[in-house]
């Protein structure tokens, strides 16, 4: 099964990069061909809300999202890696997500499955906040399944740490990282039971 890790942090091994990567590290140890897209490194235009995707299903703007959509039709399994940031997924994250309109015309307005024909997908969400308010990941889940729901990606659970602010310091928190490992590990035995 193919594996598609996309991080949405604008740091470089910050935490939920680091998350990811053992998220990643367990799936591959069962045998996961897994790939990470780093949203902050690529060309993302916004979604104009032009509507050209009402009627050919395919957004008019060629930029990096072009691969991404590729990516996501190849995909068996898509995690989401991001922080939280005001409440939310980060901008990164948000505007990839809003530039796929074009899968959402695809599926309810040309009836046709968003991602292609294929197995059943699955998604994930790993995601760090630097406070520890109450409900504090909630408006983030309700982003990222709104997502999930909407590219046909079943959702298939989460890994959420708060009071984790600093570069880096979910290394302080090994815990973390092994629960990210086998997260992983489950995440693509999922197939081998499901096939
Ligand atoms: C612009 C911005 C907004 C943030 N907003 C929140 C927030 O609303 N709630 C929170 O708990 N942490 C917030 N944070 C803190 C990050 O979630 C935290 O530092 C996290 O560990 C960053 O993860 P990363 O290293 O993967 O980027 C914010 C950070 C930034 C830069």
């Amino acid at each position: 099964m193919k594996i598609l890790g996309i991080a949405g942090s604008p740091r470089r091994g910050g935490n939920t990069d680091l998350l990811l990567a053992e998220f990643l590290r367990g799936a591959a140890s069962r045998g996961a061909e897994v790939k990470t897209i780093v949203l902050d490194q690529l060309t993302i235009a916004f979604c104009q809300h032009c509507d050209a995707c009402l009627k050919t299903g395919r957004c008019k703007i060629k930029d990096d999202m072009q691969m991404i959509y590729q990516e996501l039709e190849a995909a068996d399994g898509v995690v989401l890696a991001s922080p939280i940031q005001f409440a939310s997924v980060t901008g990164q994250m948000k505007t990839m997500m809003d530039r796929c309109q074009s899968l959402w015309a695809k599926k309810y307005v040309l009836k046709i499955p968003p991602l292609g024909e294929g197995s059943e997908r699955k998604g994930f969400f790993i995601s760090v906040g630097g406070r520890r308010t109450p409900s504090l990941f909630e408006p983030a889940l309700a982003v990222v399944k709104t997502f999930f729901h909407v590219l046909d990606i079943k959702y298939a659970g989460e890994l959420l740490f708060s009071a984790v602010d600093e570069k880096g310091e979910i290394m302080q928190h090994p815990e973390a990282l092994r629960q990210a490992f086998e997260a992983g590990q489950k995440f693509a035995a999922a197939w081998q039971t499901d096939s």
